[in-house]
């Protein structure tokens, strides 16, 4: 990432800082409403990876939906311009206030998650006197092939209704007459980058919507969930995940009747690459093993290195001089804190700008306020 005109402005503004690339984030919407589209499949952005007003919105230009984990992304979609219809729920823990929430704005569906979620639904339903639209969000049981933290789909994880308890919800959902059951949900897992995993959970998705069928059961929809990874390694020569791959996969291997519609909630793979975290080097340190570049952002601004051990390339934007190894940390009190080890970097001194790539999901969204750290802004360029 060496665009002088880009590092001179990054020169003049505060450190550190959120900077998205509008550019690329239009470029990879285009793409993804170019695959999808061609397919009719109808694409819901999970608003969890960036909830910054400014992409819901350009997001909202693609004409995609929301997938949505709390009331207040709901009320932030309504408000960045999604209408009702277009937005899709999903949590184990959906509090009554959230419920309400989502049945006043009519979402277009709450992803069911335990056969107890249904009777609450009903019965809040029952009491505004209207119908929730739902799916039910079913644990496939399947490993996503990605870090233990972020797979969500294997039976001992506490997401969807597991397969053993389909005979239950299918008793219950004949004495709840406020729901009305439109889809199938599931969700494997974030950051897969093995497509077998999706060509996995179809045949899962099949047999599920088989078991269902037999039971006179049918559906107008299938959604998908998200969890398409990106290429941490090599932003510049990946900068658009490849969503044609993607959608094949589902193409060739989903079993759909013709009247049905195909769902996908991804979140990821739409912001991540535009995203970067600018930092200005403190201190250089010289510690018993390594040099340590100290930054002025930490696990406060990032905190993916520290809970995931995941790897995000870092750059020195300002300097040529002969590489070197370094410990990138931030100044927060834990030696989590660590951005990268053992980092290969121009020689690097006090003043040099550090950009941290791949941050634009899952980024500034998990920040904190630990150890009283300021809020920090976000710049967006063309
Ligand atoms: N749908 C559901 C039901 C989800 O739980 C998630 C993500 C998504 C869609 C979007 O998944 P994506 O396309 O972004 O992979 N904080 C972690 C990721 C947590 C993902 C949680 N669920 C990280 O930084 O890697």
């Amino acid at each position: 990432m060496r665009h002088e005109k880009l590092i001179k402005k990054f020169q003049t503004l505060k450190t550190p800082f959120y900077y998205y690339d509008v550019a690329l984030l239009r470029k990879t919407l285009e793409e993804l409403k170019h695959q999808s589209s061609k397919r009719n499949y109808i694409v819901h952005y999970a608003v969890k990876a960036n909830s910054n007003k400014k992409i819901l919105k350009i997001v909202k230009e693609f004409g995609l939906g929301t997938d949505c984990v709390s009331g207040n992304e709901i009320l932030r979609s309504i408000e960045c311009g999604f209408n009702g219809d277009d937005i899709v729920f999903a949590g184990v823990g959906k509090s009554d206030e959230e419920i309400i929430t989502g049945l006043k704005h009519c979402i277009f569906s709450f992803n069911v998650e335990s056969v107890q979620e249904l009777e609450i639904i009903n019965s809040i339903a029952e009491s505004m006197g209207i119908k929730a639209n739902i799916a039910l969000r079913i644990n496939p049981n399947l490993d996503a092939k990605t870090h233990s933290y972020i797979t969500t789909g294997i039976k001992e994880n506490k997401f969807g209704i597991n397969q053993a308890d389909l005979s239950l919800v299918v008793e219950k959902l004949s004495f709840y007459k406020n729901i009305k059951l439109n889809g199938l949900h599931f969700h494997v897992g974030s950051q897969v980058n093995d497509l077998n995993v999706f060509k996995n959970l179809c045949t899962k998705i099949n047999e599920v919507q088989k078991w269902f069928n037999n039971h006179n059961i049918e559906f107008d929809y299938i959604n998908t969930g998200g969890g398409l990874g990106v290429d941490y390694e090599n932003p510049d020569e990946n900068p658009i995940p490849d969503f044609n791959s993607f959608f094949s996969v589902f193409a060739k291997f989903l079993e759909m009747k013709s009247t049905q519609h195909l769902h996908f909630e991804l979140g990821r793979t739409l912001v991540a690459q535009s995203g970067l975290l600018v930092s200005k080097v403190l201190y250089i340190k010289e510690g018993a093993n390594t040099n340590f570049v100290i930054i002025d952002a930490g696990m406060t601004e990032l905190i993916r290195p520290a809970l995931y051990q995941s790897y995000h390339k870092i750059e020195n934007l300002l300097s040529n001089g002969i590489k070197k190894r370094y410990d990138v940390v931030g100044p927060i009190c834990e030696t989590s804190d660590t951005f990268g080890k053992s980092v290969l970097l121009p020689e690097t001194k006090r003043g040099d700008l550090i950009a941290i790539r791949t941050v634009g999901a899952y980024g500034e969204v998990m920040s904190s306020r630990y150890n009283l750290r300021p809020e920090i802004k976000s710049y967006f360029l063309e």
